[in-house]
């Protein structure tokens, strides 16, 4: 969504991680970005011009004299970018950025812009410790250039230590946050997301379908926009977005804990999470075998802690807590009883059970009302934008 119809210069130096370029101009491509890509003479000899003119649908600039011909300007570039984004950064490319320099089309052109810049270093670990790439990168930082820290790992030289360059995906998500408004800067969030899972015996449970897909796309979009976010979720096969501080548990019990133990430092609470409303009395020590003289088995089940109605119980008045409730049908009769009853500021109500809206689905179909009275229809979306949605409303809410 942020980086559609986004003007973005890819800038490409000389290092074995230009591969790597390739594969983030096809994912900036595909969220529908229009990429000018710039390269320097070193980037030539690792990844061909053509690769990037192909994949980018634009010329690639190269050279100041040759590309004369062109239309576009390296101007023309600079000051119609929307964001650069330097990946791989040599270590040549970090110090002649920081001085100024502008000896080459990239470096020419990098002088010119004027929106926000992201470098990404990559090289071997001691030439990324050395002290004077360390100093330029300080250089860079205090001039208000977003450095991307390279991962560690085994690097092309075979050392081991840090330099590489982080995967595309994480440098498109970096991308993302850096254009993304900053709403929810100096609020914290927790997010409850995913099933809980309670244990029978050691190899059996009882849980749910929940995917944690809504409560994780909430923590995500919430940290993009500048929140400190701790994401509290049961098992699930996501991985937690980046940035975000994310407490794995696997029951109730467990969840309740660690949200109750989060809420005072908490600004919005939003509980997506699909607790278990009851549990098995007793947990058996060894595997239940199975009974040869009888074909029936029954459980035994206590009920669980309503982790939200205690946090509505605990809240103050400046916190603002938001429920989902799941419901298969009296969708609002039975929404706004949960508002009341467990003392929340605004609910999001889904009727589950289709292909499209709930559990394991990527779109949800959610209404949300609020403590005074009034609601909010909102469609069926994927819900990474309902998080938006959600987040925005919140926002409103709060003031
Ligand atoms: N919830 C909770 N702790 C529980 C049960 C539910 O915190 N033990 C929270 C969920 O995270 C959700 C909201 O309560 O935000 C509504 O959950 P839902 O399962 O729809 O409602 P219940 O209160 O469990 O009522 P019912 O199952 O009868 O619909």
């Amino acid at each position: 969504m942020v980086l559609k119809d986004t003007h973005i210069l890819l800038g490409v130096t000389g290092g074995i991680a230009a591969y790597k370029s390739v594969e983030l101009l096809r994912l900036l491509k595909k969220a529908g970005a229009n990429v000018h890509v710039a390269m320097t003479d070193a980037a030539m000899h690792f990844v061909g011009k053509t690769t990037f003119e192909v994949l980018s649908e634009n010329p690639v600039l190269t050279d100041l004299w040759k590309d004369t011909q062109s239309s576009v300007t390296h101007i023309d570039i600079a000051t119609s970018v929307d964001v650069a984004l330097i990946a791989p950064a040599s270590a040549n490319f970090i110090g002649k950025l920081a001085q100024g320099i502008a000896d080459d089309a990239l470096l020419t052109t990098m002088l010119a812009v004027t929106s926000p810049i992201m470098v990404c270093p990559s090289m071997n670990t001691d030439m990324y410790q050395n002290i004077r790439v360390q100093r330029n990168l300080d250089i860079l930082e205090e001039d208000g250039v977003h450095i991307i820290d390279p991962d560690d790992g085994v690097l092309a030289c075979k050392t081991v230590g840090t330099g590489r360059l982080p995967e595309p995906w994480f440098l498109v998500d970096r991308l993302v946050a850096l254009l993304t408004q900053k709403d929810l800067k100096g609020r914290r969030v927790i997010v409850t997301a995913g099933p809980t899972v309670e244990a029978i015996d050691p190899v059996r449970f009882v849980s749910n379908y929940s995917s944690g897909k809504m409560g994780y796309a909430i923590a995500q979009a919430a940290e993009k926009r500048g929140a400190s976010v701790t994401l509290i979720s049961g098992p699930v096969s996501l991985d937690p977005p980046v940035g975000v501080e994310c407490i794995r548990v696997e029951s109730c019990d467990e969840m309740a804990q660690a949200a109750i133990s989060c809420l005072d430092a908490a600004d919005i609470i939003i509980k997506v999470a699909a607790v278990a409303d009851y549990r098995p009395m007793d947990i058996a020590a060894l595997k239940i075998k199975k009974h040869q003289d009888s074909k029936e088995l029954s459980i035994s089940m206590t009920e669980n802690i309503d982790i939200l109605k205690r946090i509505g119980e605990l809240k103050t008045k400046k916190q603002f807590l938001v429920g989902f409730a799941a419901e298969t049908n009296d969708l609002e009769k039975h929404a706004l009883a949960k508002m009341k009853r467990k003392n929340l500021d605004m609910i999001a109500a889904n009727l589950v059970g289709s292909h499209e809206s709930g559990f394991k689905a990527d779109t949800n179909k959610v209404k949300f009302f609020f403590k005074d009275g009034g609601s909010k229809d909102v469609p069926l979306m994927d819900k990474h934008k309902l998080a938006h949605i959600l987040l925005d409303t919140i926002i409103e809410q709060t003031g």
